[in-house]
């Protein structure tokens, strides 16, 4: 059995279920995150495995114990929030101590975790501070240090970073990750952040409409996404449609995008059209040969590592991200007539 399960949870506000019958297995240590648009359930979830929220149906257990009828406080979790939360009449020492004064941990017990739990996020020497006294960052940083100092078994983070500038952002979840790392403590981070969700967890739920349509890595999250909505959601792709010209199962499935045509390694319906998304990094254009699906170069856009091309087929827009170090870009002017190629092993089919 996994660290953490959520077995069937449901929750129902107003008679509208908001959360439904949703199972996810976490193992010790890992860090998933729960990546979604606005309004899929995911504050309304970590609530429920926090204890702030009760569930309307299912279970929770944590590390082979159910403790989804415990109050907050009987769970052993860590919760950071998106605005910090911390007392504001308080020095950053006795927020971070709130929690062990609570439990009747010894002053002199508490005196040295609290050290302990500041040096862990770099602000040793910040004890008489009070919050306002703060950058944003640091005050997340003594959030974090709260939620630690208690030994939790779980750590949930709702959208920890929402209120950083970029920069900053980019260098706290490294931190994060480094701290949660080090400590090996399982964590749950909600972000609607994609470029965040990839980069920091072991693996990403990502939900919608109050279910998790697809829990993986977050290679394969991008990609082998698993929905439709998985395939749209993470990253950008295009939308192409290609004609069937052979699909027997003894033999390779052949089709073809207005006259460029691709040998498939799976089969796909013999009909009038199939669709398949493609990445915009799957693109690259050929100046060698005439194979390829003819397009017009309607804009270039300098992106500095890489360029932006937008095509046209057809009618139907195609973009195309290139590194600029494999194709220069000078090459081809707006206008201009290309060949567009990719590898069918790319093309990732729409599901239904
Ligand atoms: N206390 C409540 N009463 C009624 N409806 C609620 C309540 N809390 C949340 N909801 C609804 O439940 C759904 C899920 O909300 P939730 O806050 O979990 O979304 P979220 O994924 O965290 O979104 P965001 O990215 O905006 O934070 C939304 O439709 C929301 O309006
Ligand atoms: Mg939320």
């Amino acid at each position: 059995m996994s660290y953490l399960c959520l077995e069937n949870v449901v929750k129902t506000f107003n008679k509208t279920e908001v959360v439904k019958k949703m199972n996810l297995e976490i193992e010790k240590g890992e860090l998933v995150s729960f990546l979604g648009p606005s309004g899929c359930g995911k504050t309304t979830t970590l609530n429920m495995i926090a204890g702030f929220l009760e569930v309307d149906g299912g279970k929770i257990v944590v590390d082979g114990k159910p403790v989804h009828l415990l109050p907050p406080n009987k769970r052993e979790m860590g919760m950071v929030f998106q605005n910090y939360a911390l007392f504001p009449h308080m020095t950053v020492f006795d927020n971070v101590a709130y929690g062990l004064k609570l439990r009747k941990v010894s002053k002199a017990e508490i005196n040295q975790r609290v050290l302990e739990a500041l040096e862990m996020v770099r602000l040793s020497g910040y004890e008489k501070r009070y919050p306002k006294e703060l950058s944003g960052g640091q005050q997340q940083r003594v959030s974090l240090a709260r939620a630690l100092v208690i030994k939790p078994k779980v750590l949930l983070l709702d959208e920890p970073l929402s209120n950083l500038d970029a920069k900053l952002r980019q260098e706290m979840r490294e931190e994060i990750v480094g701290i949660q790392k080090k400590v090996g403590i399982t964590t749950i981070f909600v972000t609607h952040d994609q470029e965040e969700a990839l980069a920091i967890s072991d693996r990403v739920a990502v939900m919608y409409e109050g279910r998790i349509e697809q829990v993986d890595t977050p290679a394969a999250i991008y990609n082998h996404p698993q929905t439709d909505f998985v395939s749209r959601f993470i990253g950008e792709v295009n939308h192409i449609q290609a004609e069937v010209m052979e699909s027997n199962d003894d033999q390779p499935c052949k089709v073809s995008f207005d006259g460029y045509q691709q040998v498939l390694s799976h089969h796909v319906p013999k009909g009038v059209l199939s669709e398949f998304y493609l990445r915009p990094e799957k693109i690259q254009i050929n100046l060698e040969n005439n194979q390829g699906l003819k397009v017009l170069v309607e804009r270039k856009m300098f992106l500095g590592s890489k360029t932006r091309y937008i095509f046209l087929n057809n009618n139907q827009y195609l973009f195309a991200d290139i590194s600029n170090t494999v194709f220069n870009p000078d090459q081809i002017k707006e206008g201009q007539e290309v060949l567009a190629v990719w590898n069918p092993e790319d093309l990732l089919p729409v599901k239904k």
